[in-house]
């Protein structure tokens, strides 16, 4: 087990996804992206119906947040989210985010996830339009979840427009004195890293570009372009 350091509010972080990684070592990759110095562990649960692929639930999270005591960030990409908080929750799951597309109930749902103890994001498609997303629900959020890719799949190609979308959010956080962080999930590489946090990411999500090849050296990549954007 890891003991985790603790966050310092202004880092940016790097999250890779375990959709990534081999699920028959799925405990020895997690460990292997967190001794390489990931910040955490990004979660991406799919039910096969809010998008086609079905991948793993909240016993699994548990079992990788047991075997490596990592933050774990859990997106629900699944319909009727609000079945699964509790699970989540109890499984050790620091943070969880659902669609925004997935609820008709998108404030109930937050607050449901506050109450069972976790931070609370709200994930937004590639279409969904920004503002009236999250103007509302604003005080419930903890993370806002841009993806620049649609759901469902890892080693996509990033969807450019996401870096405007990205800056919008940057700038109705900022506007609302939110403390929300803001994820980018999706098509994150070493070369648009730095873009991302130009435009205000706090948050990278990163799939393939952590795992395919060499973990500590994909991970030191991406950490370099973030620490090259923050410095100009
Ligand atoms: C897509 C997932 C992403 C995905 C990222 O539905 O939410 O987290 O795994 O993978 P890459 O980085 O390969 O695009
Ligand atoms: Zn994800």
């Amino acid at each position: 087990m890891i003991a985790m350091k603790p966050f310092s509010p202004n880092e940016i972080r790097i999250l890779p996804s375990l959709l990534a990684v081999d699920f028959a070592r799925l405990g020895e990759e997690a460990r292997r992206a967190l001794d390489a110095g990931a910040d955490g562990l990004h979660a991406d649960v799919m039910d096969g119906r809010f998008v086609p692929p079905i991948t793993f639930g909240a016993d699994v999270v548990g079992a990788v947040v047991r075997e490596t005591g990592a933050w774990i960030d859990a997106h629900l990409m699944v319909e009727q989210p609000e079945r699964q908080i509790d699970a989540f929750a109890a499984a050790g799951a620091k943070a969880i985010t659902v669609h925004a597309e997935a609820t008709a109930h998108l404030h109930r749902l937050l607050a449901q996830i506050r109450d069972a103890g976790c931070e609370a994001g709200v994930a937004l498609n590639p279409a969904t339009p920004v503002t009236e997303a999250v103007r509302y629900v604003l005080p419930l959020v903890d993370r806002v979840l841009i993806m620049t890719v649609n759901p469902g799949w890892g080693g996509q190609t990033f969807i450019p427009e996401g870096l405007d979308k990205v800056h919008k959010v940057a700038r109705i956080l900022r506007a609302a004195d939110s403390r929300a962080r803001l994820q980018v999930d999706g098509g994150v590489t070493a070369e648009n890293a730095g873009d991302l946090v130009r435009h205000g990411a706090d948050e990278l999500v990163a799939g393939s570009a952590v795992y395919r090849g060499d973990v500590a050296g994909n991970l030191a990549a991406i950490r370099d372009a973030v620490n090259r954007a923050r410095s100009v």
